[in-house]
């Protein structure tokens, strides 16, 4: 079985000496990491729940299987033999996972574990809060109605937030004001989650200035050992737990930087491996709370696209090939969703033209082949002299472009 050299010769795609790499999760993040390991020569195979994921237009091959299957991962992984699989979400048969890498099959990026433990919602905040003694949210796991409104009575007090222990970009997720939302919460997160895991975190709010991710890579030096870089903090909006706006850079106090920072090494240190991770932080002056983690490139971090000499695609491909990276900024950007705002199979966007006509715009549209309302259907990103006026123009031009049904 391939083992994953320190510090590979690249071969060539589709050649015996190729280096293979399965995605896990084929949508707009892994599409961008696609195309960075697509530049680097390596063989890609894009794997998704759908057929023409966005991923799958621009890889080597591509398969559809249900990625929290263990055994029809564990089957595509005997056939496809890739050297590394690359978690592009959260929701897989982690488990399979672990017991590949333990039998030395695969490389996990950034580990097995890490995507294990990131998955569901206990395990990353249980090793942060306890294990890391890292500041957060006051939180508590519970199993039933009653036990999530005794956690609540006893301690957590209002508002408070209930979210699913396995769900993302907001799903099942609720913002309690009072007693009478419990029961709602409660029925919403035990349906409104991946996997009905009947179990629910809540957490306590937190009132923050402001947000931010704190992009984080690990990636091998030149010496062969694992350095940890920062890129500059990226601001963003979110509305129902899905992100709407980001920015790069957020302008923080020094102090509250380098608790970003520390934070950000910790955990990641934690978790081991290469690649980059997006650590979720909540800032009120100089303090600092841990939030989450993605072992993987992040969503607000579409705005690196234009706004480092590297995005943190590349950055991710380069360091899970063991190649040196750079988080430098280039510049002040944005980055605003282009949502569905349609329920359409037959997907088009209009008006590209007007939002590409001001200078500093660029668009993504990602290529889903269906719309939803509240799917992300591409980003507009813009560049300018401060992020303020970024914002603006990417919000611009996020409204501009409108997603219809065009069937020809
Ligand atoms: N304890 C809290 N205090 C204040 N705000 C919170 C809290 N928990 C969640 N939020 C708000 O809700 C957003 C989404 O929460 P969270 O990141 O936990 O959900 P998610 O479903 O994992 O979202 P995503 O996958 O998009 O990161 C946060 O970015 C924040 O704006
Ligand atoms: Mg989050």
């Amino acid at each position: 079985m391939p083992d994953y050299p320190r510090f590979p010769i690249i071969g060539t795609p589709l050649a015996d000496n190729a280096i293979r790499v399965m995605m896990l999760g084929s949508g707009e993040l892994g599409k961008e990491v696609i195309i960075e390991l697509q530049r680097l020569g390596v063989e890609v195979i894009a794997v998704d729940r759908y057929a023409n994921a966005p991923g799958h237009q621009v890889a080597h091959r591509s398969y559809v299987i249900d990625m929290t299957d263990g055994q029809a991962l564990r089957e595509l992984v005997a056939k496809e033999k890739p050297h590394l699989i690359v978690p592009e979400i959260e929701a897989i048969a982690t488990q399979t996972l672990m017991d590949l890498e333990q039998e030395g099959q695969v490389e996990v990026i950034p580990t097995a574990r890490a995507a294990f433990l990131t998955m569901n919602r206990e395990g990353i905040r249980r090793l942060a809060a306890e294990e890391l003694r890292l500041p957060t949210s006051p939180f508590y796991f519970a199993s039933s109605l009653a036990q999530l409104r005794d956690a609540i009575n006893q301690g957590i007090g209002y508002p408070c937030f209930v979210k699913p222990v396995m769900s993302s970009s907001g799903k099942g997720q609720t913002k309690l004001n009072g007693p009478e939302d419990i029961e709602k919460a409660w029925n919403d997160a035990a349906t409104g989650g991946r996997v009905n895991a009947g179990r629910v975190i809540v957490e306590g709010l937190i009132d923050f200035d402001y947000e931010i991710t704190q992009l984080t890579v690990r990636s091998l030096g030149i010496d062969g050992k694992i350095q940890t870089t920062f890129c500059e903090p990226i601001g963003h909006i979110q509305k129902n737990g899905d992100y709407v706006e980001s920015w790069q850079p957020m302008l923080m106090s020094s102090l509250a930087i380098q608790r970003s920072q520390e934070i950000s090494k910790k955990v990641t240190d934690q978790l081991g491996g290469r690649g980059i991770f997006g650590v979720e932080l909540f800032v009120k002056g100089d303090q600092v709370w841990f939030s989450e983690v993605s072992p993987r490139p992040h969503d607000t971090g579409l705005v690196t696209l234009v706004t480092q000499t590297q995005s943190e695609f590349e950055l991710h491909a380069k360091a899970i090939l063991g190649l040196p990276t750079d988080v430098s900024l280039r510049g002040p950007g944005a980055s605003a969703v282009i949502y569905g705002g349609v329920e359409a199979k037959g997907v088009g966007f209009a008006n590209a033209h007007l939002a590409l006509s001001t200078l500093g715009v660029s668009l993504r549209l990602f290529g889903k082949p269906e719309s939803f309302v509240k799917r992300r259907m591409g980003v507009a990103l813009a560049t300018a002299m401060d992020t303020q006026q970024a914002r603006e123009k990417a919000r611009l031009a996020a409204s501009q472009v409108t997603v219809v049904e065009v069937n020809r």
